[in-house]
């Protein structure tokens, strides 16, 4: 078993009987989705689940577990899902794929979140190894980005066929950016009042508790 399945199986403790689970996007996401669907075939625990993109539900339907639409919840019981980068303080930079606003509002809708990943995402600050996402109205993409240039560096996402450029599953376009400020606290307070950026890579206050490995070995991190 490799360090993201490893840790994928170690979330599954999480998991009971009638709950709604939030999965993820992503290798390790795509981990704890088969073990999750094993698991409740196995035991019956009658867990029906919520896909933060298109990917994962795909996934998802193909282990054959129950899914609900998004429109359908409330509140969800525990959602699953990896990151890209992750500070001790738990948190989180996400959205590397093109769904981050069902995978924000699967965080913030959560009882509890756990992010799961290896040793590999850790970081001492956010944007340490990518730059941060920013989904934007297309309409607006040429005003934010003159924007945020005066705070960084960075450009529009160009799509993987490098024709055209990269639409997210909410008809958006995305800024990826290198900022000169590192405090996370400033940079999501300043992109979550920037007008027109819908949503952005930056998970703070979310993540409940973190299950991260490395060479065989979970060490959990949880929020007070
Ligand atoms: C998706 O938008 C991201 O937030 C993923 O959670 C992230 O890219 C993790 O992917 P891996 O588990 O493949 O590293």
């Amino acid at each position: 078993m490799n360090d993201k399945e490893l840790v994928a199986h170690q979330a599954l403790q999480y998991v009971s009987e009638n709950m709604i689970v939030g999965l993820g996007t992503g290798s390790t996401a795509n981990y704890f989705i088969d073990a999750l669907a094993k698991r409740n075939r196995d035991e019956k625990l009658n867990v029906r689940a919520v896909s933060s993109s298109v990917v994962s539900m795909i996934k998802a339907k193909e282990a054959g577990l129950t899914l609900l639409a998004m429109e359908q919840i409330k509140e969800i019981d525990l959602y699953v899902d990896g990151a890209d980068e992750i500070t001790a303080d738990l948190t989180l930079l996400k959205g590397r794929g093109y769904d981050l606003v069902k995978e924000k509002l699967l965080a913030r809708s959560a009882k509890r979140f756990i992010v799961i990943a290896d040793e590999s995402k850790i970081v001492k600050n956010i944007g340490d190894n990518f730059p941060i996402p920013s989904e934007v109205h297309p309409f607006a993409w040429e005003l934010i980005k003159n924007f945020l240039i005066k705070k960084g560096t960075g450009d529009i996402r160009i799509n993987a066929a490098k024709d055209g450029y990269a639409i997210t599953s909410c008809g958006n376009f995305v800024l990826d950016f290198n900022y000169a400020e590192k405090d996370t606290e400033k940079l999501n307070a300043l992109l979550s009042q920037t007008p027109g950026i819908v949503e952005h890579g930056i998970f703070y206050n979310l993540a409940h508790g973190a299950l991260i490995s490395n060479n065989g070995k979970v060490r959990e991190i949880w929020k007070n």
